[in-house]
């Protein structure tokens, strides 16, 4: 009530709750993206602060010196620390478990700097700082976006979203703030569980604070019978600072492992990344060098952190990866070359197993490599597993992270990768498996293409398929993520939206999940089985994702359980008795525009195939489509079906998604046609 009596300045539109839920048809296609609903605005138009105040005695006041969108603005002037700046409490209005999206224009007054958006909250007041975005170079000739993603993982009594900067203390201003998310689906109870049917080994997934409560955990504990926390175990984490041990974040998601009856793969006691700089500073101070000194230290330290965390979950963390990366196969040795290994060679890997085996007599210990498909690489880490072996060194499996795509590697390579090992009598593990929807790193969409989530799909069956032939040696598969709302791959290596999953966004099940859970069921309708509330007053419209060959039509029947089976039936092809189209411009700049066309049946036969035409009387042009192919000659536009999606049984629908370009306006088609057949236009 507190936050909502001080919000009542701010356009505040809460979601209501969804009652009647639709079914949960997670399609190939993303052409159906839902809209987030908006739970806060603060626009600054209505000449007040909107509620936002300093974080201490730093001026923040309304402004109209400059304004992203209409005449006002927020200014923070007065900051004498760069944590200080505008705040706003959004307790009560961000709930727990749901993923939020967070947005803000921001603006130096003079100079540049770089500003962060993050959260704080504070329980039992005990205070801890999320970052949403992190340092992001803003100047003073204009306004700079900074969005991210945010879920409340535990209960609070005190949560404010804050601005501050990175070195200075100079003034800025803040603008169009807004917190949205997309409503959640239910999750779907009437598809098998990931964990039943892959009966081989265990399947994880890897998690944050953010997958364990909600829908998030009711996904993860039915599907999963292994975790792998994402960050939270790695030296960062756990020993920020000398001998100061911590476990905030990753406590919780071993009691929730506990109880929930998962496997826990500790992840990771060793790895370059994300380990604090005073591991590596010397006595004297300065970045440790190859000295006898160095080393003895950088050993002591890495032997109290192994015994400190490893020591702290004993059994309850039965394997882990003791080492994280430590192969470059460019080097001839084949040995990164991290602080870790100039500072003290081979060693630090030796004292890593040795006292890990120490604490933990009965663990599996592993270590644990990304690339390890490609030859080159893959024979630097045989070799070393082999030589430290040989030595004695208690190296029990080798972990194959598995960050793939769509398109790479092969499965030859991957069946060659596993068999690379099986001399050595190592346990395998897929450790970290994702699969990118893009081939590039020059590449990004929108939203996920259709063709590639059925690609991920194949690819999915294929190295599943080849992990459960080879259960002799691979003995668990670790998905890093639960579901595409939280993959570490959406700004990795570039920031564009991926999709690498078994889930969606929306924690329904992909195409992707079919092809480890029933691969007849890739090409048919990823939702075959979905499950909905029985009050649910849901229209089916069964997926129009068909084999790509065949004229398929779907018919659907909802039972009284509320299960929806969907079954393919062959029909022979028919004419355009009827079609409606929508075309909805989702996006303008200058010069650019985004937009959607979605085509539906509206007869009462199946389409199969599909050719949907207008004119461009602005002189737009498409630039670039998805979900179907595109010719254009002069304003004439011709849209085709993409393999996947020309067959439109009566009532269904299929969405194409085009970039293009505009000058001086860009005015909507006013007729479109289907197959010559002149369509309604909503
Ligand atoms: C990633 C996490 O998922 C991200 O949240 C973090 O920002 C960076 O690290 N190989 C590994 C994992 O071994 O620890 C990495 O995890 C992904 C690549």
């Amino acid at each position: 009530m507190r936050a909502l009596a001080r919000l009542a300045v701010t356009t505040l539109l809460v979601a209501a709750p969804l009652a009647a839920v639709t079914v949960a048809t997670s399609t190939a296609s993303a052409a159906d993206d839902p809209v987030p609903i908006i739970v806060l605005t603060s626009d600054f138009e209505d000449g007040t602060a909107q509620g936002w105040t300093g974080r201490a005695a730093e001026t923040v006041t309304h402004s109209t010196a400059v304004a992203h969108g209409g005449a006002g603005s927020l200014a923070v002037t007065g900051r004498t620390a760069t944590w200080q700046g505008p705040s706003l409490d959004v307790l009560g209005v961000v709930e727990k478990g749901t993923a939020y999206t967070i947005s803000a224009w921001v603006r130096m007054t003079s100079g540049s700097d770089n500003v962060r958006l993050s959260v704080e909250r504070r329980s039992g007041g005990v205070a801890a700082y999320d970052q949403v975005v992190g340092n992001t170079a803003v100047t003073a000739g204009g306004w700079v976006n900074l969005t991210g993603r945010y879920t409340l993982a535990t209960d609070v009594d005190f949560l404010r979203i804050y601005v501050e900067t990175g070195s200075t203390t100079g003034d800025f201003a803040v603008d169009d703030v807004t917190v949205s998310y997309v409503p959640a689906l239910p999750i779907q109870t009437g598809i098998p569980a990931v964990r039943d049917v892959v009966g081989e080994f265990p399947v994880g997934a890897a998690i944050t604070g953010a997958e364990i409560v909600g829908d998030h955990g009711r996904l993860l504990s039915r599907h999963f019978a292994s975790v792998t926390p994402g960050n939270a175990l790695k030296w960062d984490a756990t020993e920020p600072s000398e001998n100061t041990f911590t476990y905030a974040q990753a406590d919780p998601l071993i009691a929730y492992a506990k109880a929930n009856g998962l496997a826990v793969r500790g992840h990771t006691l060793v790895w370059h990344n994300q380990t604090p700089s005073w591991v590596f500073t010397g006595a004297d101070g300065q970045p440790m060098t190859a000295t006898a000194e160095d080393k003895e230290l950088l050993l002591a330290r890495l032997e109290n952190h192994i015994r400190n965390v490893a020591g702290h979950y004993g059994d309850t963390i039965a394997v882990w990866d003791v080492v994280n990366e430590v192969i470059d196969e460019n080097q001839s040795d084949g040995l990164r070359r991290s602080t870790w290994y100039t500072v003290a060679g081979l060693d630090y890997i030796r004292t890593a197993f040795r006292v890990a085996r120490e604490v933990l007599p009965d663990a599996k210990l592993f270590i644990n490599d990304y690339n390890t498909n490609v030859p080159a690489k893959r024979d630097k880490l045989y070799a070393l597993v082999a030589q430290l072996r040989a030595e004695g060194v208690p190296i029990d499996g080798v972990g194959h992270q598995m960050h793939i795509n769509v398109s790479w590697p092969t499965l030859a390579e991957t069946e060659a990768m596993i068999q690379k090992f099986v001399p050595l009598g190592v346990e395998q593990q897929v450790t970290e498996m994702d699969v990118s929807i893009y081939t590039n790193s020059g590449e990004s969409f929108p939203s996920p293409p259709a063709d590639r989530l059925l690609q991920q799909a194949y690819v999915y069956r294929d190295m599943f398929a080849l992990f459960r032939r080879y259960a002799s040696e691979i003995t668990s598969v670790t998905l890093w993520g639960l579901a595409d709302d939280n993959t570490w791959l959406d700004t990795f290596p570039v920031t564009r939206k991926d999709a690498p999953l078994l889930f969606d966004t929306r924690l329904q099940a992909k195409s992707a999940y079919w092809g480890v859970v029933d691969p007849s069921k890739i090409g048919v309708s990823p939702s075959a089985s979905v499950s909905v509330s029985p009050s649910a007053s849901a229209s089916v419209s069964p997926s129009a994702s068909v084999s790509a060959s065949a004229s398929v039509s779907a018919s659907a029947s909802v039972s009284p359980s509320g299960s929806v089976s969907v079954s393919p039936s062959v029909s022979p092809s028919a004419g355009v008795a009827g079609c409606s189209v929508t075309y909805r411009v989702t996006g303008s700049w200058p010069g650019g525009f985004q937009g959607e066309v979605k085509v539906a049946n509206t007869g009462t036969a199946a389409v199969s195939g599909w050719s949907l035409a207008w004119q461009f009387t602005g002189g737009q042009r498409i630039a670039q489509l998805w979900n179907g192919s595109v010719t254009q000659s002069g304003a004439a536009v011709t849209v085709t079906n993409a393999s996947w999606n020309g067959t439109l049984a009566p009532g269904g629908s299929a969405t194409v998604g085009f970039l293009g370009s505009w000058t001086g306006s860009n005015p909507v088609p006013a007729a479109f046609t289907v197959n010559g057949t002149t369509c309604a236009v909503n």
